[in-house]
């Protein structure tokens, strides 16, 4: 296996963008077009390449650990896990916005560095962005999806998470209160296989970086 370079790809849309990428660049995968089949993982063994579908948060473990040499995922990801991985290029699409978003009467809250309940798929980044940058001591509540439920079930009273074209919020009547970073899909690549694997890995860095807008 040490021949091939393995590739982790986010499931759902940075998937399909991803692909369309890396095509651009010469790289492909015809099994990966394949629709409704359930395999895991997909070879071309002419450019001795394979790439596996893997939930976004477990992109950056199997590249730190090796079971990918090259990933491709979500910054905002890539924060919240702090792996030991290379973040080698921002591939400028998936792009989008860490936000606190709340009600507007939470705007005040914020203001006066109150002791507010933040609810939120990034833990991580919250915590970071609370403490760190703000220097407000907050409550965060880890949820797996839907956060913006968080605050008009008054389970707390701001979210943070990405917002992309703001709809999500508009229709349950929250509001971006600040911003925290901006997000983009990035490629990441393990340590070892970096120097390891130098030439093919450079070789696919620079022939992506080349089609990049
Ligand atoms: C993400 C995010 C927001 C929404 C933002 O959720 O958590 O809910 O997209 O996009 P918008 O600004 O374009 O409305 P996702 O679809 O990943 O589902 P989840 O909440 O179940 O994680």
């Amino acid at each position: 296996m040490n021949d091939y370079i393995t590739i982790a790809l986010t499931k759902g849309r940075l998937a399909d963008k991803t692909m369309q990428l890396l095509e651009k660049a010469g790289y492909t995968c015809e099994e990966l077009k394949e629709k409704g089949s359930r395999k895991l993982i997909f070879t071309n063994e002419e450019q001795k390449l394979r790439f596996f579908l893997a939930k976004g948060p477990d992109v950056p473990t199997y590249v730190e650990y090796g079971a990918a040499d090259i990933g491709v995922v979500g910054s905002d990801i890539i924060l919240e896990e702090n792996r030991r991985v290379y973040e080698v290029l921002d591939l400028g699409f998936g792009k989008c916005r860490m936000c606190v978003c709340g009600p507007e009467e939470a705007r005040e809250l914020l203001k006066h560095h109150e002791m507010i309940r933040v609810t939120s798929k990034y833990p991580n980044i919250a915590r970071e962005y609370f403490y760190n940058r703000k220097h407000q001591t907050v409550d965060i509540i880890k949820l797996n999806g839907s956060v913006e439920l968080g605050p008009i079930v008054s389970l707390g009273d701001v979210i943070v998470d990405i917002v992309e074209t703001g709809s999500t919020l508009k229709e349950n009547g929250l509001a971006v209160l600040e911003e925290v970073c901006p997000v983009s899909c990035r490629m990441i690549v393990n340590q070892v296989s970096m120097q390891m694997k130098t030439r093919r890995i450079r070789e696919i860095i620079g022939n992506v970086r080349d089609c990049l807008e």
